[in-house]
């Protein structure tokens, strides 16, 4: 079975659910060598592997799935062999990774235990209340590689309750909090390779919570599935720490009282790509929105909060439905209070926000992203001449040290994986 796997996978075949050739294969199978691109590499660990494959059709033409768990055997003997890619140049596009996180339960029951599989495509029904209600969440957190060697998380007990707090006002069952950090420890530890090497940039986690049972009428899924997946990134905007360009959306809000802005629903991002792609297609690196109602508070950016700088006093906009609650946002507000500045969480207006001596987004992807201008209604105002303001650069210094351990971590909020 070993020499199965000694021979060379393209990156299509590996990732691909074309292989092997036959109808129905079972194989269980120990290794610990594979090559992808032509290139080998020492498996991360002991696997046990169970193919299976599914034949469809569609439009005459024939689709194979086939659908390959790997479990993760006791004896993990990890490999620190990086990935073969360019660390230098990675942005925030997805490059898929050798393993997923995959557990399932019923609607009512609790979910028990889910299992490491390789990467790859996912079954599901037509029907499934994701793909027809949008009943679904999903996070977003980072994995780092210490100078010292060590593998850290920032605070990813937050992001479990987090995705607890809109699986309740989704409908969903939901991991417990102990079964999601579980499932990104296990995650990250099987694509280590793909952890950018230390000030290269980050493993992106992707948890998914999914309603993924049939339903035809408008109710919770009867199945849900938690899936973990990960992708190494580097900056978020090309500005990378350079100022950013927003303009102030008008006609098109985000989220309104009483509707699902406060969590991570997918159809959140839905609703905003029409306003971000019109924005993109105009030069800017993103879209800032407004409340809904009186049209002139600060809401928050399509994935980040949003800060506001005036004397010694940062502004951001209160929690109250409407805008996630960051975990940056909140981190940062400590930070900030631990530096002697005054925090404070309230409506911010346009007109506040203008007057600013300096804005500053803050989110899992964007880090702290210091606003180089703003256009509200054809009108660009500009802040800190181009360059990183003050209080962005001290409070963008202070998270990433302590996100890549090197800072002490006074406040707890680092998780390390070995
Ligand atoms: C809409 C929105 N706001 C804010 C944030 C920032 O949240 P966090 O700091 O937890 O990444 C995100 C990112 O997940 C987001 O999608």
């Amino acid at each position: 079975m070993e020499s199965i796997f000694a021979t060379t996978f393209t990156q299509t075949t590996f990732l691909s659910p074309l292989w092997p050739p036959s109808n129905e294969v079972s194989i269980i199978a120990n290794f610990s060598h594979f090559s992808f691109s032509g290139r080998k590499f020492a498996a991360p660990f002991s696997l046990k592997v169970q193919k299976q494959l599914a034949i469809g059709h569609s439009n005459g033409q024939a689709i194979n799935s086939a659908k390959c768990s790997a479990t993760l055997s006791d004896t993990l003997s990890q490999t620190s062999t990086l990935a073969d890619i360019d660390w230098d140049n990675l942005g925030f596009g997805f490059l898929p990774t050798d393993y997923m996180y995959v557990m399932k339960c019923a609607r009512g029951e609790s979910f028990s235990k889910g299992e490491l599989k390789r990467y790859g495509n996912i079954e599901m029904s037509p029907a499934a209340g994701i793909l027809n209600y949008g009943q679904g969440l999903f996070e977003g957190l980072k994995a780092y590689r210490t100078q010292d060697g060590n593998i850290v998380l920032f605070r990813p007990e937050e992001n479990a309750l987090r995705m607890r707090a809109g699986a309740e006002r989704m409908c969903m069952a939901a991991p417990t909090v102990e079964q999601f950090l579980e499932a990104v420890k296990e995650t990250v530890l099987a694509n280590e390779r793909w952890i950018p090497p230390t000030g290269k940039g980050s493993l992106y986690i992707r948890p998914l919570l999914m309603g993924s049972g049939s339903v035809l009428g408008i109710a919770p899924a009867p199945e849900y599935t938690f899936l973990i997946y990960a992708s190494p990134v580097g900056n978020y905007f090309k500005e990378g720490l350079a100022p950013i360009n927003l303009v102030i959306e008008t006609d098109f809000h985000r989220a309104s009282p009483g509707g699902t802005g406060g969590v991570k629903t997918i159809g959140n991002y839905a609703a905003v790509l029409k306003a971000h792609t019109a924005a993109k297609a105009q030069g800017y690196s993103d879209v800032l929105y407004l409340d809904c109602v009186h049209k002139k508070y600060l809401e928050e950016v399509s994935s980040c909060n949003v800060f506001v700088v005036k004397d010694n006093v940062i502004s951001t906009p209160a929690i109250k439905g409407t805008i996630l609650p960051g975990i940056t946002r909140k981190s940062i507000i400590d930070i900030a209070r631990s530096l002697g500045f005054e925090v404070v969480e309230q409506l911010v207006s346009v007109d506040q926000l203008l007057s600013a001596d300096e804005v500053f987004c803050t989110g899992t992807a964007v880090v702290v992203s210091p606003v180089g201008s703003i256009t509200h209604k054809g009108e660009r105002t500009s802040f800190g001449d181009g360059k990183v303001g003050r209080v962005a650069q001290q409070l963008h210094t202070a998270l990433t040290r302590l996100q890549m351990g090197i800072a002490e971590d006074n406040m707890d909020w680092i998780v390390k994986l070995k």
